[in-house]
């Protein structure tokens, strides 16, 4: 893990906007895996003015996100389609239909999740995962307690988790209670990652992660076991 400590979330979010501008540079058919919540909310702003000003192309780009609620259209402005197209994907030269959302509303969850697989298989590897990190170490929605070997499935999602979402939502109570997630053995096929922490509230779980045991108590400790994963941070560590 290379580990870059930042003086802030402007530093930080121009470091990651760099690694993805590199990808869109080196890659013929860039593979994007991403994230919502509000630590990449100003990554996604560079992206978008680094694109206006025609420095970085998402033409031949195509991306996977991490991870949707269950039950939310992706007309509801909760969803992490809703964020995604208001965030990024509406501003950039993107074309929607590579754009790749899990379907939070499917009938049938199994074999969403299995065509969500087979999708990202048949992209081919993604070239650069974004990652945020949950208070209690989760990556995408894979909770405490996960499985490592995990593929894109349905979860329910801790309490914790909930509640550090409400933020979001009018009430607690409208917080969906599961969501689909890409599982661990998905995120880490990536080839590489870069794994974003914003804050001090986070201080004690990124030490963790990066200094810990490699547990499933702190899903994102298995990120260790990855070959390229660059950590950038405004964390005082
Ligand atoms: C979002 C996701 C989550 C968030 C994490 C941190 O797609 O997969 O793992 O990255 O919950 O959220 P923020 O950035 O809001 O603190």
């Amino acid at each position: 893990m290379e580990i870059i400590v930042c003086k802030d979330n402007n530093e930080l979010s121009s470091k990651a906007a760099e690694l993805v501008g590199d990808t869109l540079y080196q890659k013929e058919n860039p593979i994007l895996g991403l994230a919502t919540g509000s630590t990449p909310e100003r990554l996604y702003e560079i992206l978008i003015e680094n694109n206006k000003q025609g420095d970085i192309t998402f033409e031949h780009a195509a991306s996977f996100n991490l991870d949707e609620y269950v039950g939310l259209a992706g007309t509801d402005p909760n969803s992490y389609r809703y964020f995604m197209d208001e965030h990024l994907f509406n501003h950039i030269d993107i074309k929607k239909e590579r754009t790749h959302i899990p379907d939070g509303l499917s009938k049938d969850m199994e074999a969403a999740c299995k065509n969500y697989e087979e999708q990202i298989k048949s992209a081919g590897q993604v070239d650069l995962q974004i990652l945020g990190l949950g208070l209690n170490g989760h990556i995408g929605f894979n909770e405490p307690g996960t499985d490592f070997a995990g593929r894109t499935r349905v979860v329910e999602l801790d309490e914790t988790t909930r509640e550090a979402n409400a933020r979001f939502f009018d009430s607690i109570d409208d917080v969906p209670t599961q969501a689909i997630t890409m599982g661990i053995a998905s995120i880490m096929e990536a080839e590489q990652i870069v794994l974003l922490v914003q804050g001090e509230k986070k201080a004690a779980i990124l030490k963790e992660v990066i200094n810990g045991e490699v547990t499933n108590q702190v899903p994102a400790s298995v990120l260790q076991r990855h070959p390229n994963v660059t950590v950038l941070t405004d964390v005082n560590l």
